[in-house]
């Protein structure tokens, strides 16, 4: 087979995942994008996460898994988020060498770990083993530069109230639209001790890959590349098929192969068919993050007051919020629990997406050309809603009232404003302006593409 005679050649790559949504689905694709240049590839999470996985038809990469102690719930088992950590890091370690010399008997020997730079563990293991180690950052540059200030002790915590923080390579920000965990500063919080400790010995990996594209950051991935000589972005890291509008006559990228996901995904895209052209606000609020009854009500009103037909994702932990008055399919409306999302937003239906600014959910909306209404909720969030607005300026803010909640009248204005309004139009034309970019940046020549090439061609040199 001269596909496997190149791959053998190019070498294989594991590929370790963080064991929620949005870590998984960057590196997928990152994956895809390894395999179609002719390098092996086995994915690997948790073995808890991976049997809640749906495998989509199609999928083409080999999944692995490792314990992290918890193998019949995963975080949900543990105590606490620390002690789950430090038993991922613990089992996880130990697993992830056993899995290594598995399947180095099967032929063909792993020669590089690709991690998940909160699983900074995987550096050592790769050292013992004497493999590449790789970090793999999924969220985006400016979100790491932020962390990675504070793990330097250059941006200092608790934040100063009302204090602005400038940072080098980025816009000035107030000090509420920082990640979460900076703003709400609680010392010892597992996950603020996660997101800064990926930087604690990310300088000995060999090479630093992030989920991001340079047009999108030139002037902080200008500034950490001079901190990380071996710094390169990838992005955007959705499927390539979709940023070549569909029109890909690249087959290896398989027809239906979106991923796996953790939901079951349902069919929405007949009921998109029938709609017009950008006349769908399309909503969905990740893969984590639950609101309240109060916030489920408001946005349901808000939804239907706005008299723009809405695809909806609640997710089945959510659905109980949902007022009972409330029907989840009308001629104008949808209720899903969960779609094949990048799919939905290449949609020509689609005229904006109402989002909680997860860094995929971000980066997919502004490669497909999609205008963003950002009702930021947790982690990075709220950064990235503020880059959308002011930087990008491919969506507007939702106003959040001094309770948390959006109401329904002003999700209705941030949709009108896209969907109805003057503004909307700049919004719109900046949109396909980051579209054309984004295509630029996977397509040959382009600055992922290079970067990917780089990458590929110091693992064949490995196997010469
Ligand atoms: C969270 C953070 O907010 C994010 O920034 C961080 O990098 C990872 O953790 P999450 O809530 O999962 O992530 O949001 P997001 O990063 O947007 O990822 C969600 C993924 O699920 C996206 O790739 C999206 O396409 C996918 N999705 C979502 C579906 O495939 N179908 C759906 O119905 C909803």
């Amino acid at each position: 087979m001269e596909g496997e005679t190149k791959a053998a050649r190019r070498g294989h790559c594991v590929v370790l995942a963080y064991p929620a949504q949005g870590h998984i689905n960057p590196m997928l694709e990152f994956s895809k994008r390894l395999l179609h240049r002719g390098i092996s590839v086995t994915l690997v999470s948790t073995r808890f996460f991976c049997s809640k996985l749906q495998k989509l038809p199609g999928s083409i990469i080999a999944l692995e898994t490792i314990s992290d102690g918890f193998d019949d719930g995963g975080i949900d088992k543990a105590e606490n988020h620390k002690i789950y950590l430090d038993s991922l890091r613990q089992v996880g370690t130990q697993t992830l060498s056993e899995l290594i010399e598995k399947l180095n008997r099967t032929g063909k020997p792993v020669d590089c770990i690709i991690y998940d730079s909160f699983l900074t563990w995987a550096l050592e293991v790769s050292r013992k083993l004497g493999l590449l180690g790789v970090s793999f950052l999924t969220q985006n540059l400016s979100v790491d530069s932020i962390y990675y200030h504070v793990n330097k002790g250059k941006l200092k915590l608790p934040l100063v109230k009302d204090q602005n923080i400038s940072l080098p390579g980025l816009p000035s920000f107030e000090p509420c639209d920082m990640p979460s965990f900076l703003y709400e500063y609680e010392p010892g919080n597992a996950f603020l001790d996660l997101v800064l400790g990926q930087f604690s010995n990310i300088e000995k990996a060999d090479w630093i890959i992030c989920n991001s594209f340079y047009e999108m950051e030139i002037e902080v991935a200008d500034l950490m590349r001079k901190i990380w000589p071996n710094l390169r972005t990838v992005g955007p890291t959705i499927p390539y098929k979709l940023l070549n509008n569909n029109n890909s006559n690249n087959t290896f990228e398989g027809e239906e192969d979106y991923g796996f996901s953790i939901f079951k995904g349902e069919e929405c895209t007949k009921w998109l068919d029938n709609q017009p052209k950008q006349s769908v606000a399309f909503v969905s609020l990740g893969s984590m993050v639950s609101s309240s009854k109060e916030q489920m009500k408001e946005l349901a009103m808000g939804l239907t007051d706005s008299g723009i037909s809405f695809l909806w994702v609640v997710r089945d932990s959510e659905e109980a919020k949902l007022p009972a008055s409330f029907s989840k399919k009308t001629k104008k409306s949808l209720v899903v629990t969960w779609c094949q999302q990048p799919k939905v937003l290449s949609h020509e239906a689609i005229g904006c997406f109402v989002t909680h600014c997860g860094w995929n959910s971000t980066m997919e909306a502004l490669s497909l050309g999609v205008p963003m209404v950002a009702l930021p909720l947790w982690s990075d969030q709220r950064t990235n809603a503020t880059i959308i607005k002011d930087v990008w300026k491919i969506g507007v803010r939702a106003e959040f009232d001094e309770n948390g909640i959006v109401r329904r009248e002003a999700l209705k204005n941030s949709i009108w404003e896209i969907m109805k309004y003057e503004r909307g139009c700049e919004v719109k034309s900046n949109a396909m302006k980051w579209k054309n970019l984004a295509a630029k940046a996977v397509h040959e020549g382009g600055s992922s593409w290079k970067n990917i090439e780089e990458f590929v061609d110091s693992l064949s040199h490995l196997n010469v």
